[in-house]
């Protein structure tokens, strides 16, 4: 049996914030699943609570590995156009700023999730609380576009990042083992290395004009509830609406004891 010793410490901080948001997912409702190791660490312990609580829930995976992730633990998927809307979703981020407006996308994966975030009732971005920044832009912000004409595309965002007044910026593809990588939708990613983003809601919205670009990893105001973990089983949950944040402890290795999967 794992324990929660034998975990990295970025894991035992993903995994505390996770078991506090598969709370607020109740028995009936559509629930909206995020991508990368964070939802991972999410997806296992819903699984865990489907399993304890016997309750049942339809699932709205975000992307191909979510999905894959879903099956393996017998987690009942639907799609989007089937349900429409969402109860729930819970998801990761790369980074969240003090206005709670984040950097999504290195999973590859931020078309889906905004399409499905903005289809939930209630978002809730489970991060390790590393992720939480003065100010976005340290990680480099993803930009989907499509593939075709996408050369024009990144002069149009360089036009762009020069009009806002972006220096020493750097643009990159991103690849996947030597080539050009492509999302669930067949589209290319342009990762923006900015440093520091000024003002988000202006580069998105600007981001989103250029033809050819179909989502850009900047969610504004999406995000309703934030759950940051710590590696010793702290966990911060920060209410936006009501400028409120609150503290709880998640016992780990108790959680780990009474895991079936
Ligand atoms: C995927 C995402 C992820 O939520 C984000 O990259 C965080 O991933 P991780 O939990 O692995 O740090 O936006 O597109």
């Amino acid at each position: 049996m794992i324990k929660s010793v034998d975990l990295k410490d970025i894991d035992r901080a993903k995994l505390a914030a996770a078991a506090i948001a598969v709370e607020y997912i109740k028995d009936g409702m559509n629930v909206g699943l995020g991508t990368g190791s964070t939802a991972a660490w999410m997806i296992k312990c819903l699984a865990n609570k489907i399993y304890k609580e016997g309750i049942s829930i339809k699932a709205v995976p975000t992307s191909n590995q979510t999905a894959k992730l879903a099956l393996e633990y017998q987690i009942q998927t639907t799609t989007l156009d089937e349900v429409k809307f969402l109860d729930i979703t819970i998801d990761g981020t790369d980074e969240c700023d003090k206005n709670y407006n984040l950097i999504k996308g290195g999973g590859a994966a931020l078309l889906h999730e905004k399409i499905v975030a903005a289809a939930s009732n209630k978002v809730i971005i489970v991060a390790d609380q590393m992720k939480y920044v003065d100010s976005l832009g340290s990680f480099p912000l993803p930009v989907e576009l499509i593939k075709f004409g996408s050369s024009s595309s990144k002069e149009c965002i360089v036009s762009i990042l020069n009009k806002l007044g972006y220096k020493n910026y750097q643009i990159n593809q991103r690849m996947n083992n030597n080539f050009a990588l492509k999302t669930d939708e067949g589209n290319f990613i342009l990762d923006l290395e900015l440093t520091k983003i000024l003002e988000p809601l202006l580069l998105s919205r600007e981001l989103n004009l250029v033809p050819g670009v179909v989502e850009n990893g900047l969610f504004i105001n999406s995000c309703d509830l934030l759950i940051l973990g710590e590696k010793g089983g702290k966990v911060s949950v920060h209410e936006p609406s009501r400028n409120m944040v609150s503290s709880r402890n998640v016992d780990l290795d108790q959680m780990f004891h009474e895991f079936k999967y």
